[in-house]
Protein backbone atom coordinates (compact mmCIF):
# COMPACT_ATOMS: atom_id res chain seq x y z
CA UNK A 1 0.00 0.00 0.00
CA UNK A 2 1.50 3.40 -1.04
CA UNK A 3 0.41 6.49 0.67
CA UNK A 4 0.63 10.39 -0.35
CA UNK A 5 0.79 12.69 2.41
CA UNK A 6 0.03 16.32 1.17
CA UNK A 7 1.10 19.48 3.60
CA UNK A 8 0.12 22.61 2.38
CA UNK A 9 1.56 26.39 3.46
CA UNK A 10 3.02 27.54 6.05
CA UNK A 11 2.94 24.01 7.53
CA UNK A 12 6.49 23.97 6.99
CA UNK A 13 6.58 26.34 9.81
CA UNK A 14 5.61 24.37 12.71
CA UNK A 15 7.21 24.76 16.01
CA UNK A 16 7.74 28.70 15.01
CA UNK A 17 4.08 29.26 14.25
CA UNK A 18 1.52 30.43 16.21
CA UNK A 19 2.34 27.50 18.82
CA UNK A 20 -0.43 28.01 21.04
CA UNK A 21 -2.46 26.76 18.34
CA UNK A 22 -0.22 24.20 16.18
CA UNK A 23 2.41 22.99 19.51
CA UNK A 24 5.83 23.38 19.63
CA UNK A 25 7.50 20.36 17.55
CA UNK A 26 8.62 21.26 14.25
CA UNK A 27 7.85 19.91 10.46
CA UNK A 28 10.52 17.78 10.53
CA UNK A 29 9.45 15.76 13.98
CA UNK A 30 5.55 15.41 11.96
CA UNK A 31 6.96 13.89 9.18
CA UNK A 32 8.90 11.73 11.13
CA UNK A 33 5.39 10.64 13.28
CA UNK A 34 4.08 10.00 9.71
CA UNK A 35 7.60 7.84 8.59
CA UNK A 36 6.91 5.58 11.94
CA UNK A 37 3.37 5.25 11.66
CA UNK A 38 3.76 4.16 8.04
CA UNK A 39 6.77 1.58 8.56
CA UNK A 40 4.82 -0.22 11.54
CA UNK A 41 1.37 -0.28 9.60
CA UNK A 42 3.92 -1.88 6.18
CA UNK A 43 2.49 1.25 3.98
CA UNK A 44 5.45 2.97 1.77
CA UNK A 45 4.85 7.00 2.27
CA UNK A 46 6.16 9.82 0.66
CA UNK A 47 5.36 12.74 2.30
CA UNK A 48 5.18 16.68 0.00
CA UNK A 49 4.54 20.12 1.72
CA UNK A 50 4.32 23.38 -0.62
CA UNK A 51 3.69 26.89 -0.01
CA UNK A 52 1.65 27.06 -3.76
CA UNK A 53 -1.65 26.03 -5.04
CA UNK A 54 -0.37 24.90 -8.13
CA UNK A 55 2.45 22.31 -6.89
CA UNK A 56 -0.08 21.14 -4.77
CA UNK A 57 -2.82 20.63 -7.67
CA UNK A 58 0.13 18.94 -9.90
CA UNK A 59 1.07 16.66 -7.32
CA UNK A 60 -2.44 15.35 -7.06
CA UNK A 61 -2.96 14.99 -10.19
CA UNK A 62 0.71 13.13 -10.27
CA UNK A 63 -0.70 10.86 -7.83
CA UNK A 64 -2.64 8.97 -10.53
CA UNK A 65 -1.83 5.18 -10.71
CA UNK A 66 0.87 5.96 -8.25
CA UNK A 67 -0.93 5.66 -4.81
CA UNK A 68 -3.58 4.02 -3.33
CA UNK A 69 -4.56 6.99 -0.25
CA UNK A 70 -3.51 10.15 0.36
CA UNK A 71 -3.86 12.13 3.94
CA UNK A 72 -3.75 16.15 3.17
CA UNK A 73 -3.59 18.91 5.57
CA UNK A 74 -4.40 22.06 2.68
CA UNK A 75 -3.85 24.08 5.88
CA UNK A 76 -5.30 27.41 4.05
CA UNK A 77 -6.45 26.43 1.09
CA UNK A 78 -8.50 24.21 2.89
CA UNK A 79 -10.71 27.40 2.96
CA UNK A 80 -10.10 28.47 -0.53
CA UNK A 81 -8.98 25.90 -3.40
CA UNK A 82 -11.75 24.68 -5.66
CA UNK A 83 -8.57 23.56 -7.58
CA UNK A 84 -7.51 21.32 -5.04
CA UNK A 85 -11.29 20.17 -4.51
CA UNK A 86 -10.91 19.36 -8.41
CA UNK A 87 -8.04 17.52 -8.26
CA UNK A 88 -8.43 15.36 -5.77
CA UNK A 89 -12.32 14.59 -7.47
CA UNK A 90 -10.05 14.03 -10.70
CA UNK A 91 -7.92 11.69 -9.65
CA UNK A 92 -10.54 9.51 -7.54
CA UNK A 93 -7.89 8.11 -4.99
CA UNK A 94 -9.54 7.84 -1.55
CA UNK A 95 -8.43 10.79 0.52
CA UNK A 96 -8.41 11.73 3.91
CA UNK A 97 -8.31 15.22 5.48
CA UNK A 98 -6.47 16.43 8.41
CA UNK A 99 -6.24 19.66 10.48
CA UNK A 100 -3.82 19.89 13.78
CA UNK A 101 -6.08 22.20 15.02
CA UNK A 102 -10.17 22.05 15.79
CA UNK A 103 -11.03 24.54 12.80
CA UNK A 104 -14.35 24.10 13.62
CA UNK A 105 -13.94 26.11 16.67
CA UNK A 106 -12.18 29.09 14.72
CA UNK A 107 -12.96 32.03 13.36
CA UNK A 108 -15.97 31.77 10.38
CA UNK A 109 -14.07 32.16 7.83
CA UNK A 110 -12.59 28.72 8.40
CA UNK A 111 -15.36 27.02 8.98
CA UNK A 112 -15.56 25.84 5.17
CA UNK A 113 -13.52 23.04 3.48
CA UNK A 114 -13.46 22.93 -0.46
CA UNK A 115 -11.04 19.92 -0.23
CA UNK A 116 -13.52 18.05 2.71
CA UNK A 117 -16.05 17.87 0.07
CA UNK A 118 -13.63 15.38 -1.50
CA UNK A 119 -12.36 13.06 1.59
CA UNK A 120 -13.83 10.09 2.95
CA UNK A 121 -13.06 11.42 6.15
CA UNK A 122 -11.31 14.22 8.24
CA UNK A 123 -9.87 14.48 11.45
CA UNK A 124 -9.19 17.82 13.17
CA UNK A 125 -8.34 18.74 16.40
CA UNK A 126 -5.70 16.05 17.29
CA UNK A 127 -2.68 17.71 16.85
CA UNK A 128 0.00 15.77 15.25
CA UNK A 129 -1.58 12.58 15.95
CA UNK A 130 -4.39 13.69 13.84
CA UNK A 131 -2.04 12.20 10.92
CA UNK A 132 -1.48 9.18 12.58
CA UNK A 133 -5.38 8.06 12.93
CA UNK A 134 -5.78 9.10 8.64
CA UNK A 135 -3.22 7.20 8.15
CA UNK A 136 -4.43 4.03 10.12
CA UNK A 137 -8.13 4.92 9.09
CA UNK A 138 -7.54 5.11 5.24
CA UNK A 139 -5.22 1.63 5.68
CA UNK A 140 -8.56 0.12 7.16
CA UNK A 141 -10.51 1.37 4.36
CA UNK A 142 -8.12 -0.04 1.69
CA UNK A 143 -8.34 -3.05 3.48
CA UNK A 144 -12.02 -4.17 3.35
C1 LIG B 1 -4.75 24.05 9.54
C2 LIG B 1 -5.96 24.96 9.80
C3 LIG B 1 -6.08 26.00 8.72
O1 LIG B 1 -7.21 26.83 8.95
C4 LIG B 1 -4.85 26.88 8.71
O2 LIG B 1 -4.92 27.83 7.66
C5 LIG B 1 -3.59 26.11 8.63
C6 LIG B 1 -3.47 24.86 9.40
C7 LIG B 1 -4.54 23.04 10.68
O3 LIG B 1 -3.80 22.08 10.46
O4 LIG B 1 -5.08 23.20 11.77
O5 LIG B 1 -2.61 26.54 8.03
O6 LIG B 1 -5.00 23.32 8.36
Amino acid sequence: MKFLVINGPNLNMLGLREPSIYGERSYKALVELIETVCRDEEIQVEVFQSNHEGAIVDKIQAAYGVFDGIIINPAAYTHTSVAILDALKAVSIPAVEVHISDVSTRESFRQVSYAGMACIKTYMGHGFEGYAMAIRYLKGYLSK
